[in-house]
């Protein structure tokens, strides 16, 4: 039996994000400089996406650059930026043909210009797509997603069109870039390091988090089933006993 069929299709997470790390390690493994280990991490996004697709994920989020990122080398930051043109640019087809749509989470209004318009047309070439919704981070943190929420909320209240008493958990919920997607039921993070670093925050409140040392350029459909399989032996229980899940 292989592991894909040992996935119960009906209790599949609806939402999966992953946290990309391990390129640069990879890269260095390889006698390499970073820039190759982004490179041939592209695969395992092509590979994760089509998989994911394939048994019936409906949102896939993936983290590609951080708030954070941006204190790279210059180098490497531009390298990141060109690659990422370039890949959207190639892929829309293939989003467009497994009828897969595009979309952005955070400050993009902070990329290059050639790149935010990319991502914007590819977004609107794939909108009406409905198989998978797959989601970029780009220019992303939770502290920066948090700190626009509030903005936007403080603006509703100073024109009165929202009062403090009326503020709930949805309302934050939908002043977040993830407002109308479900939370991720299952959070992935490749390269050994056991850490949120800045992601979805607010979203991950209740989500399943698995490690794996494989690094991001490595990690193979196998390991995307792996990392499901795993997560439908847990027992979400939300707070409430065991016994009265059962
Ligand atoms: C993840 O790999 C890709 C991005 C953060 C853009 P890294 O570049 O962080 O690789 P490591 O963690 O240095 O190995
Ligand atoms: C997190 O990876 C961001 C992305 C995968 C895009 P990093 O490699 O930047 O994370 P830290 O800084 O090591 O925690
Ligand atoms: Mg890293």
């Amino acid at each position: 039996m292989n592991l894909k069929d040992k996935i119960n299709l009906s209790t599949l997470p609806k939402h999966i994000a992953i946290i990309m790390d391990g390129n640069g390690r990879w890269a260095k493994q390889q006698g390499s400089d970073r820039i190759f280990g982004h490179e041939n991490g592209v695969k395992s996004v092509r590979d994760t996406v089509e998989t994911a697709a394939e048994l019936g994920v409906n949102y896939l989020t993936l983290y590609a650059f951080s708030t954070e990122n941006w204190n790279r080398p210059q180098e490497e930051v531009m390298a990141l930026m060109q690659l990422l043109v370039h890949t959207i640019n190639a892929e829309t087809k293939t989003l467009n043909k497994n009828n897969i749509r595009l979309k952005a989470i955070g400050n993009l209004k902070s990329l290059p210009t050639d790149c935010y318009n990319e991502l914007q047309e590819a977004i609107e070439n794939t909108k009406n797509n409905t198989r998978m919704t797959l989601v970029l981070a780009l220019s992303y943190s939770s502290h920066w997603e948090i700190v626009d929420a509030v903005k936007q909320i403080a603006e509703k209240i100073e024109n009165k069109t929202l009062s403090v008493s009326d503020i709930n958990e949805d309302t934050i919920s939908a002043h977040l870039c993830t407002a109308n997607m479900p939370d991720p039921e299952l959070m992935i993070r490749t390269s050994g390091e056991n850490r949120i670093s800045n992601f979805l925050l607010w979203q991950l409140a209740y989500t399943e988090l698995y490690f794996t040392e494989k690094l991001w350029p490595d990690f193979s459909k196998d390991d995307l089933y792996q990392a499901i399989i795993n997560y439908q032996t847990r027992e979400r229980r939300f707070g409430k006993t065991s016994e009265q899940i059962n």
